[in-house]
């Protein structure tokens, strides 16, 4: 069975940011891709603007060179690749001074058609060239803004960059992504509560003991000291990406999949969040920073050994125990945990339910272990429910912990698509399902502000950790001070 492939309305993609990383590793890369699978209508036309002075060539250059090292070669096909750098052009801009934005209006003409301004450009930029596409009268009805996180670094600033943004464009017209939305599994996870009766009568305090979220990476800073020295793990990983799969897990069903529907029960779930306060913090929050250690490939620094003057408290590692003040969550924690240079890559959601109320069998059966629905967003996504069944064969009953693969993957015979993929094509078609309202990102800083301010005003190190391990002990301590453990991701 192969996926259904539904075009959208011709549209005009006007980068700000074209020659950099994110525009290179991702969003080229996920147009040329939708573009092979057929979801382009013509004309369609993609315009880079950044401050570089390039010609059009030049930038078709740039994005060839991108198409070659991001899109795997079995899926660049030359002809495919000459239609989409035909869709290119370039109009270097600068958002301070507002050069170049007369020739980009000029580029883009009078036409009615979809058009995005997608911002891959740091926050600092967002307001100025919100202002200067309405100067130019470049915002139509069908007109759509996309920034990307951060989006501030507490609520003062989330609030402040919501207001520049708004004064140009309005709440409708406003896509702020979290790509985790657009990973498959994340969304498979709305399906599968939503889509099943199975689920929902168990999903709450008294059938599910607790939930674990990790998201793991193996890679350390990369090239992005100026950013991640000063955002840290909690505002980097934890304020947008694990909170939203906090919200998926947690929110009531909503009454369609209308973005407004969805936003609101999500947002009803971050203003439940149990504020963790001064006196709480030091045993419901642990923060970490890697040191020297090893990873697949070998020997690797410490974190302040990657840094130019060679020192920083700026955490690498958070693990949290979140709460939820509902009644169907109250008394289910929500262990979180993040962390840079940790053991392997791994990203999943743990749901584990009760143990059972009476045990029938007996010691010789074995362990009964609790069910658990685990979660898989990267990497092999997929969906396993695991439960007890009777050992196959003679000799007796003992039971065994198995899991019941829920992974179709092969069995529909897709590609896993880039999360960009999904969610670009859903700005062209103005769907704001998958992305943050400005009520959620602020709700979300309002519940982080008090960690950052315990922390801050206890001076506390972070704890360091060997790189290639599962982050500072006092994480293991956190989830097994109420007698429970990490779920093992292998
Ligand atoms: C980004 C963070 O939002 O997500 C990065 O800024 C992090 O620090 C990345 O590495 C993880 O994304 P993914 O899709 O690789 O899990």
């Amino acid at each position: 069975m192969t996926s259904q492939i539904i075009p959208v309305e011709p549209f005009d993609f006007v980068m700000f940011g074209a020659t950099g990383d994110l525009a290179e590793r991702k969003l080229l890369p996920a147009l040329y891709r939708r573009q092979k699978a057929g979801q382009f209508s013509e004309p369609t036309r993609i315009i880079g603007a950044s401050r570089s002075k390039l010609s059009d060539q030049e930038f078709q250059q740039f994005a060839r060179k991108a198409l070659s090292e991001f899109v795997k070669p079995q899926e660049l096909d030359a002809d495919e690749v000459e239609r989409f750098i035909a869709r290119l052009s370039y109009v270097p801009v600068d958002a301070k001074s507002g050069d170049g934005f007369p020739a980009l209006k000029q580029a883009i003409g009078d036409s009615d058609r979809i058009r995005v301004f997608y911002l891959a450009v740091g926050p600092e930029l967002f307001g100025l060239i919100a202002d200067k596409v309405n100067e130019h009268g470049l915002v139509c009805a069908n007109a759509r803004i996309v920034v990307e996180k951060p989006i501030g670094r507490d609520l003062a600033s989330a609030e402040a960059l919501n207001d520049l943004i708004g004064k140009d464009f309005r709440e409708q017209q406003i896509f702020r992504i979290d790509h985790y939305l657009g990973k498959e599994t994340v969304q498979n996870l709305m399906a599968l509560r939503f889509a099943n009766k199975l689920y929902e009568p168990l999903w709450n305090s008294a059938h599910i003991d607790h939930v674990q979220i990790t998201v793991a990476e193996t890679v350390g800073l990369e090239d992005r000291v100026s950013y991640y020295d000063k955002a840290g793990a909690l505002r980097d990983m934890v304020q947008n990406h694990m909170l939203q799969l906090v919200c998926l897990v947690a929110m009531e069903p909503p009454s369609s999949m209308d973005a407004d529907a969805v936003r609101d029960e999500k947002l009803k779930v971050l203003r439940s969040l149990k504020r963790i306060n001064g006196n709480e913090a030091p045993k419901m929050t642990v923060r970490g920073q890697y040191r020297a250690g090893a990873s697949a490939t070998g020997p690797v620094k410490g974190y302040v050994e990657e840094l130019a003057n060679g020192t920083s408290n700026t955490e690498t590692f958070v693990a949290i125990k979140a709460e939820i003040a509902n009644w169907r969550w109250a008394g289910v924690p929500f262990y979180l945990r993040t962390g840079k240079r940790l053991a392997s890559r791994v990203s999943e959601i743990v749901i584990e339910f009760k143990p059972i109320p009476h045990n029938i069998f007996g010691e010789s059966a074995g362990p009964v272990a609790a069910n658990q629905l685990v979660i898989r967003l990267q990497p092999d996504e997929g969906v396993k429910q695991w439960i007890m069944i009777k050992d196959p064969g003679p000799g007796g009953m003992r039971l065994r912990h198995v899991p019941l693969d829920m992974t179709f993957a092969q069995a529909f015979d897709v590609r896993n698509p880039d999360a960009y993929e999904r969610l670009i094509m859903d700005v062209v078609r103005g769907n704001q399902t998958l992305f943050m309202r400005r009520d959620e990102v602020e709700a979300a800083w309002k519940w982080v502000d008090p960690i950052l301010g315990a922390w801050a005003d206890s001076r506390q190190e972070a704890q360091g950790y060997t790189a290639g391990t599962w982050g500072p002990s006092s994480s293991i301590a956190l989830i097994e001070r109420d007698g429970r453990t990490w779920h093992e991701s292998v």
